[in-house]
């Protein structure tokens, strides 16, 4: 069994520079959503790190949702199918939810979420995520936090999976091109 580090060409962000990062971004929403019923709705299971990091840097009450959604088929290339796998636990009616999401690729599975929870009486429906790919983008979407702007790299860690592995790395690096082709 090889060790995860191997498989691993490049770190492009630290456990430092994450913590940093999603300090920063707790603080801006701490700032935005003052007096606001705020409930964060993490992504099942990439946003695990992030949500459970970007809570802690949150100082204003809120609550917490999860929903799972499946769009990738243990591959590196999104299928454009999005199903719901779970939905949210808690109404939204009246709240101001920020979904926290690890990465937007394609931006298929956030828009199709977005309309999917539209009707459903939020105030306001915002995405925060930790990675962003521009050049990937197929669909227009508005993003109010962004960690990272990265380039088009196929990466793991903090979250991030390859066919389900790698999401416990304490990082994020780019997966070797000879470990998924
Ligand atoms: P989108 O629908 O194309 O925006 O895909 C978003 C989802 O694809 C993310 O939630 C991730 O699960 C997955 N994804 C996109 N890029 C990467 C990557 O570089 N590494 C791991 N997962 C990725
Ligand atoms: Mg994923």
């Amino acid at each position: 069994m090889s060790s995860m580090k191997e498989d691993i060409k490049e770190i492009l962000f630290s456990e430092e520079e994450l913590r940093k990062k999603i300090k920063e971004i707790g603080t801006q929403i701490s700032k935005d959503y003052e007096g606001k019923e705020l409930m964060l709705v993490g992504i099942l299971k990439g946003s695990v790190p992030f949500m459970a990091d970007l809570l802690k840097e949150v100082t204003i009450p809120c609550t917490m949702d999860f929903m799972a959604v499946s769009s990738y088929a243990n591959s590196t290339k999104s299928s454009g199918v999005v199903r719901i796998l779970k939905d949210l636990d808690f109404e939204i009616e009246g709240k101001h939810v920020l979904i926290v999401e690890d990465i937007i690729d394609s931006g298929t599975t956030l828009s199709y979420l977005i309309e999917y929870l539209k009707g459903r009486g939020a105030e306001s429906i915002e995405i925060a995520c930790l990675l962003s790919k521009p050049e990937r983008r197929k669909v227009e979407i508005d993003v109010k936090y962004t960690g990272y702007v990265v380039p088009d790299y196929f990466l793991v860690g903090y979250g991030l999976d390859y066919a389900e592995k790698y999401r416990n790395l304490p990082y994020v690096g780019i997966l070797k091109e000879e470990v998924y082709k």
